[in-house]
């Protein structure tokens, strides 16, 4: 198709690098802002799109996940785009069956049960021959969204993924894959391992295919405690940033990367030093108390709790107020503390954004 013959090059020129500015701790002239999961299911045009095809059928499909990356745009002024996909793909190109179940949501139909299980995966993964369709999806957008904001590739860290490809899905307790820490601690190792140099591969794959920023989602960090965080998620969180960053300044470039360790307050001074220039933020965290015990050696992403989008447009705009004096307008880029819910109003999402640039433009320019 048309489409194959897009390359990676002559991307139109990017017209609004505030998001990337911010990242790096620069100045700007308001504070950038997106959401996490701003392509979703809140939106109707993005139900229309989805309606009657499969999850992850829509995630191979360069097109369709290009279309879905844009519609956000189309109604609010976001300072970035995130790639339309999802982090389960990573355990899909390990070799493993993920279904994306309706009203259930993401299934492995054969978790991995025991330590033996881990012979069921790819022992060298092709992440071109795997994931080239993400790649193909980055550089279509890249080219669609004509330099408008940055595009943000992403990848789930090991530790959540390796809770899923245990769990096969949602969990509370996430005990089957605790128990792996606990009693299989090498297994463990071997697998967090296994993932890490997939996903290493993978963020640069993504880079090269047009990517201009990169977020690492470890979702599922707050079910871990200090010891266990500091044994199985934080080691491999750093071993991603410090590769892809290696091999990425080899090439000449410098692509900020996000760690979005949610729930892990335990783990900020440790996250503020991985080598990471942006440290995600789920709503748990005071926003001043935040700043100090990173002392400015990152910049700062989120964090209102997305159910403040319930409130009224007034009180939304209050509450932005009161988050951007806490986090301050420098080194920050203002998110919901995890994604929007699909019965979230579009609109008050459209105040979100608004109130976010409104204040902050006058709180710079003062
Ligand atoms: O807009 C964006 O943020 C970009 C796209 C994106 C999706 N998933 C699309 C998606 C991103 C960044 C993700 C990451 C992701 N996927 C995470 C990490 C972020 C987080 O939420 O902590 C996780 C844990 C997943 C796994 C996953 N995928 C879950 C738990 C679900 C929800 C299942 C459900 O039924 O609600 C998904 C599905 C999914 N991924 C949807 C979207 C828009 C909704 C399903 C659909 O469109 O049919």
């Amino acid at each position: 198709s048309k489409d194959d013959l897009i390359l990676p090059k002559d991307f139109p020129q990017l017209q609004n690098d505030t998001f990337l500015r911010a990242a790096r701790g620069e100045e700007t002239e308001h504070v950038p802002v997106w959401c996490m999961r701003q392509a979703g299911r809140y939106l109707p045009e993005f139900r229309e799109s989805r309606a009657g095809k499969d999850f992850f059928e829509t995630c191979r499909s360069p097109a369709a996940c290009c279309e879905l990356t844009l519609q956000p745009l189309r109604r609010f002024p976001f300072d970035a785009a995130i790639i339309f996909s999802d982090i389960l793909v990573v355990p899909q190109a390990m070799g493993m069956d993920v279904q994306m179940v309706p009203g259930k949501g993401p299934t492995f139909p054969e978790p991995l049960k025991e330590p033996e299980d881990l012979q069921r995966l790819r022992v060298k993964v092709d992440v071109d021959k795997e994931l080239g369709y993400v790649f193909k999806a980055i550089t279509l957008t890249r080219h669609k969204i004509e330099g408008k904001v940055p595009l943000i590739g992403f990848t789930g860290a090991p530790w959540t993924l390796m809770s899923y490809m245990i769990e096969g899905g949602g969990s509370n307790t996430h005990s089957k894959a605790k128990r792996w820490l606990y009693r299989h601690p090498e297994a463990s190792h071997m697998l967090l391992k296994m993932l890490t140099d997939v996903i290493v591969e993978y963020l640069l794959g993504q880079v090269a295919a047009g990517a201009q920023a990169l977020q690492v989602f470890e979702s599922h960090a707050g079910i871990l405690g200090p010891a266990e965080f500091k044994e199985f998620s934080l080691p491999y969180l750093r071993d991603i940033a410090r590769r892809v960053k290696d091999k990425l300044k080899e090439a000449g470039k410098d692509v900020p990367m996000i760690a979005f360790a949610k729930d892990a307050h335990y783990g900020l001074e440790d996250l503020s030093q991985s080598h990471y220039e942006v440290v995600g933020l789920d709503w748990t965290i005071d926003p001043r108390s935040a700043r100090e015990r990173t002392g400015g050696k990152v910049s700062l992403q989120g964090n209102m709790d997305p159910c403040a989008l319930y409130a009224p447009k007034e009180r939304i705009s209050d509450i932005v107020k009161k988050m951007l004096e806490g986090f301050g307008t420098r080194g920050y880029i203002a998110n919901l503390g995890h994604g929007l819910y699909p019965d979230m109003d579009p609109e008050n999402v459209g105040a979100f954004v608004k109130a976010v640039h409104q204040h902050s433009k006058q709180m710079i320019k003062q």
